[in-house]
């Protein structure tokens, strides 16, 4: 059975599903290509610059996130800049969605083929390195997976990608909503560090991300190397 805040968040996934579709022109300044996510309601699409034909991504807020998500996100990719990230382009408060640089000859690492796995471990150190420089910036990136750290095959190098769940480092998700006009969290619930996005999170996802191919047949040179970061992601949890 469905309650009534089901339904609510039907209408609105669906109210989202029809208001951006493959032709739609936004602000009269970009046209969607085609869906990039592989969700049923896509929130990153290939867009047409129309003045310029140039391709760039847009992202929007997922049906039920709450507000002000959309400025954190383009405020984590602001702070986080840099060559292992995301390049932000403009945020578009008004309508609703942020431009971003699209990297036509990169990947995501969930493509990897069995044949390319052995490539992982020498992308690792460049993995640690893209997050510890997005902590040091003082966030962390919230959701670490393989389909969002990009793989340019050419410069072998990665980016992160999709900066949804980024947080402020010590940031409490329980004042979420709240967050942009936080006028200081009490000290007891910031020493106590209760629900508060820390860097280990990052760590964490990056661990189970690297356990996935306990059983998978890699070279002895990569499982070396694998069991070896391991190490260190124990010592930063
Ligand atoms: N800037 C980009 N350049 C190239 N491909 C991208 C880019 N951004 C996203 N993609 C592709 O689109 C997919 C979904 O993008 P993502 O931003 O992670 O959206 P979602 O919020 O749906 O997970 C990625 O896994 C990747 O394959
Ligand atoms: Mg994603």
């Amino acid at each position: 059975m469905m309650n009534s805040n089901d339904l609510r968040m039907v209408a609105e996934a669906l109210a989202m599903q029809e208001s951006w579709q493959v032709g739609k022109v936004l602000d009269r300044k970009y046209e969607l290509t085609r869906p990039l996510s592989s969700k049923p309601v896509a929130n990153s699409y290939l867009a047409t610059e129309l003045e310029t034909g140039d391709s760039v991504v847009l992202r929007r807020c997922p049906p039920g996130a709450e507000r002000g998500s959309l400025e954190r996100e383009w405020e984590a990719l602001e702070a986080c800049k840099g060559d292992c990230v995301q390049e932000a382009l403009s945020l578009y408060p008004a309508t609703g969605f942020l431009s971003l640089t699209f990297y036509p000859n990169a990947t995501p690492l969930i493509d990897l083929t069995p044949e390319q796995v052995d490539a992982f471990p020498i992308l690792l150190p460049k993995i640690l390195k893209a997050l510890s420089h997005c902590h040091k910036a003082g966030w962390i990136h919230g959701d670490i997976k393989p389909s969002n750290v990009l793989w340019d095959h050419d410069s072998n190098s990665i980016r992160l990608i999709d900066f949804g769940a980024a947080m402020p480092i010590g940031l409490s998700r329980k004042n979420l909503a709240s967050w942009h006009m936080s006028t200081g969290f009490s000290p007891e619930s910031q020493s106590s560090g209760e629900g508060a996005a820390h860097p280990s999170d990052d760590w964490f996802a990056l661990i189970r991300w690297i356990r996935q191919l306990d059983n998978i047949d890699v070279s002895e040179t990569s499982r070396h190397n694998l069991d070896r970061t391991l190490a260190w992601l124990s010592t930063q949890m």
